[in-house]
C-alpha cells in the first residue's frame, strides 16, 4: 500500500496498481468485457441501480455492463486521482466529452451560467460560446472574475498555461474571487508533475489525457478530477451518456502515467533551452514561453506551478511569416495535439482557435509548438532554417543569398 504523499515519481509508477501480486501478475491485465455476469436477479438490479446512479461496485459486486463501471479505468483513474491529490477521478473517451460532461451536470443542477477566463482551448471556447448545452457564458479575466458571478453561475473555468499564448493565471486569486462557485482548472498543459490546481484551492481540474498523460499520440481520453460528491455526479452522466474510456486506452493511458515524470521535466528542460536560444531572434517577435525573464509577473513558477513546461509559442509578427515557418519545418510534425514524445507544430488562429471569436482570437503570427524528446540540438536546427525561410518570401534570397 503506498502512502499517501509519497513523491509523485514514485506515486506515477505505482499508483493504481494495486492487487497485482496477489492475481500473480506484473502489470494489470486488459479485460474487454462488454457485459458481466450477475450474481442473482435482484443483486443484479441493485447493482445496476447503483452504478447507473454513479456509484462504485462493493467487492464481490457484478460490474454489470462495460458503460457503467470498468476494472482497467478504474485503475486509471485511482491513479490520476494519486496524482492530483483528488479524492476521485472519471475518465472518459476524450477532453472534450470530460468537459461536456461536466457542463451537463452543472446545468442540471440549476446552475447554466459559465465564467470563463480567456484564452481557453478553442473546442472548450467553441462548446461554451455555441450554447450547444444550454449554457450561458461571460467571457473575463482575473479581475472580472467577482463581478461576473451570477445566482446562476454553475463554473468557473480556466487554463494555466492558457492555450496557446502560455500565459499563466493565479488559481489561488481565482478561487478567491469565484467565493462558492467552484472553479475548474483544465491542467492539460502542466500536468499534475508540474501543478497541482486542488492543492491552489480548485475544485475540479479537467484533462485531455490525449496530450501528456498518454504522452505517445496513440490514444484518446479525458478526465475530471474532484471530490468524490462530484465524481458521483459525473460518473451518473458517463453513464446515460456513454462519453466513456476504452479498456484498452485506459490501459494505455495509465502506462502513460509511469513515465509521465520523467518525459515532463526532460520535454521542458529541452523547451526552456529552446526558448533561451530563441529569445532576440531577429525573424522573432517575441517568443512566449512562461520561464523566460518577465513572462511571470506575479512569481507563479514556484509558488503555484513547479516549472514552465513544454509548449512555446513563436510570434513570426504576421500570418504569412507563421505559415511559411510551420511549413518549412521538417523535424518538428505539423500537426494538432501537444504532449507526445515527438515535437509537433500548429498555428492556432487557423486551426485549433478558428472557431473562436475573431477579437479574441490569438494573432496570425504566432505559432505554437509542443516540445518532445528529441534532442536540443536537432530541435534548433529545424526551427533555425525555418526561420531562415519565414523571413523572406518564397522567391527571393535569404540572407546568404542563397535561392530559398
Ligand atoms: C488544453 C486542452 N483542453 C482540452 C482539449 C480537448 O481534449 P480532446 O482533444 O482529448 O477532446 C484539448 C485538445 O487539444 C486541449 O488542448
Amino acid at each position: 500500500m503506498l502512502p499517501p504523499m509519497s513523491h509523485i515519481e514514485t506515486l506515477a509508477v505505482h499508483a493504481g496498481m494495486d492487487g497485482l501480486t496477489e492475481a500473480g501478475v506484473h502489470v494489470p491485465g486488459i479485460d474487454l468485457s462488454t457485459t458481466n455476469p450477475l450474481r442473482g436477479v435482484e443483486s443484479g438490479g441493485e447493482s445496476y441501480e447503483n452504478l447507473a446512479t454513479g456509484g462504485t461496485p462493493e467487492p464481490g459486486d457484478s460490474a454489470v455492463y462495460q458503460r457503467l463501471w470498468q476494472p482497467g479505468v478504474a485503475r486509471f483513474e485511482s491513479a490520476l486521482a494519486a496524482l492530483e491529490r483528488a479524492e476521485g477521478t472519471v475518465a472518459f473517451a476524450t477532453g472534450m466529452a470530460a468537459l461536456t460532461a461536466t457542463l451537463i451536470a452543472t446545468v442540471t443542477a440549476g446552475k447554466p451560467h459559465i465564467v470563463a477566463l480567456r484564452p481557453l482551448y478553442g473546442g472548450t471556447d467553441h462548446v461554451l460560446a455555441s450554447g450547444l448545452l444550454r449554457t450561458t457564458v461571460t467571457w473575463t479575466d482575473l479581475a472580472g472574475v467577482t463581478a461576473a458571478i451570477r445566482s446562476d453561475t454553475g463554473l468557473v473555468i480556466l487554463e494555466t498555461p492558457a492555450n496557446p499564448t502560455l500565459e499563466l493565471t493565479d488559481i489561488r486569486a481565482v478561487v478567491d474571487a469565484a467565493g462558492d462557485v467552484p472553479v475548474l482548472v483544465d491542467n492539460t498543459f502542466a500536468t499534475p508533475v508540474l501543478q497541482r490546481p486542488i492543492e491552489s484551492g480548485a475544485t475540479l481540474v479537467l484533462h485531455s489525457a490525449t496530450k501528456f498523460l498518454g504522452g505517445h499520440g496513440d490514444a484518446m481520453g479525458g478526465t475530471v478530477s474532484g471530490s468524490e460528491e462530484w465524481m458521483v455526479r459525473l460518473r451518473q452522466v458517463r453513464a446515460l451518456t456513454g462519453g466513456l474510456l476504452t479498456p484498452f486506452n485506459a490501459y494505455l493511458l495509465h502506462r502513460g502515467l509511469r513515465t509521465l515524470p520523467v518525459r515532463v521535466h526532460a520535454q521542458q528542460a529541452t523547451a526552456a533551452e529552446v526558448a533561451t536560444r530563441l529569445a532576440g531572434h531577429p525573424a522573432l517577435v517575441r517568443v512566449l514561453y512562461p520561464g523566460l525573464p518577465g513572462q511571470d509577473p506575479q512569481g507563479l513558477i514556484g509558488r503555484q506551478c513547479s516549472g514552465a513546461g513544454s509548449l512555446l509559442a513563436l510570434d513570426l509578427g504576421g500570418y504569412a511569416a507563421a505559415l511559411r515557418f510551420t511549413e518549412a519545418l521538417g523535424l518538428i510534425t505539423h500537426a494538432v495535439s501537444l504532449g507526445g514524445v515527438d515535437s509537433l507544430v500548429q498555428h492556432p488562429a487557423s486551426l485549433t482557435h478558428r472557431p473562436v471569436a475573431p477579437d479574441a482570437r490569438p494573432p496570425g503570427g504566432i505559432v505554437r509548438i509542443s516540445i518532445g524528446l528529441e534532442h536540443v540540438d536537432d530541435l534548433m536546427d529545424d526551427i533555425l532554417t525555418a526561420l531562415l525561410v519565414a523571413r523572406v518570401p518564397v522567391g527571393a534570397s535569404n540572407t546568404y543569398g542563397a535561392a530559398i
